[in-house]
């Protein structure tokens, strides 16, 4: 008998009730952590103006998914990709069987050999910005799978001055990156030190 077993979550995220399961065995991602609770948030309070023209989005680094699940289940109308390591891709499709998607489906993409899975309106992560040695491959995955006007949000809780580099280097590479106010955030899911970020490229 495993000493981790699998177990349920409920979370509300705009009015909506999503189940996810946990499985502390497949990784990291196998916990929802603050920050995938933070974006979905910000996505429901502001779903209007950030989904339209949205078709397609993908999440890296999905982990459990909630936050990819969140953005399928409050936008029928786009199809969600949502991409891990192969070890968590079990339980993404756990969670997504689990909320009855259709327009919702798991990719293996890892960032230090990124396979085109495709170009994205929109691009969400939370929780990816921790260790430094994965910040050059997540880089050169956002402008792998993203396209002119493509938007990124991402939301990662600061832990170390370090962890900053990340946006450092995001801003070398030509993405313009913006710290959105927490007043957009809902009030009472904010944190200061998980803000959420949006990246943009001045195409030219
Ligand atoms: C701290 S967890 C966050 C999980 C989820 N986004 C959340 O907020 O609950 C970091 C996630 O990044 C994924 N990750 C780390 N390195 C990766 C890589 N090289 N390629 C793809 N995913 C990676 C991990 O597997 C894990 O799911």
């Amino acid at each position: 008998m495993s000493l981790l077993p699998m177990f349920l979550k409920e979370f509300e995220i705009g009015g909506i009730k999503i189940n996810i399961e946990q499985e502390g065995n497949v990784g990291i991602g196998g916990m929802v952590w603050d920050a995938a609770f933070i974006l979905s948030k910000f996505l429901a309070k502001h779903q209007k103006h950030v989904f339209s023209n949205v078709k397609n989005v993908v999440e890296l680094g999905s982990g459990t998914g909630l936050c990819g699940i969140a953005t399928a289940l409050l936008n029928p109308n786009c199809q969600v990709t949502l991409t891990d390591h192969r070890s968590h891709i079990s339980l993404i499709d756990t969670n997504i069987d689990c909320n009855c998607l259709k327009n919702a489906r798991s990719k293996e993409l890892d960032w230090f050999h990124p396979s085109n899975i495709g170009k994205f309106d929109l691009i969400i992560g939370t929780d990816l910005v921790y260790d430094p040695t994965l910040f050059g491959p997540l880089l050169d995955t956002l402008d792998i799978v993203s396209k002119p006007n493509s938007l990124i949000l991402l939301c990662n809780e600061v832990r170390m001055s370090r962890d900053l580099d990340f946006y450092k280097m995001a801003q070398e590479r030509g993405w313009q990156v913006t710290v959105i106010p927490s007043e957009f955030s809902d009030p009472e899911n904010r944190n200061p030190e998980s803000p959420v970020i949006r990246f943009v490229k001045n195409w030219k």
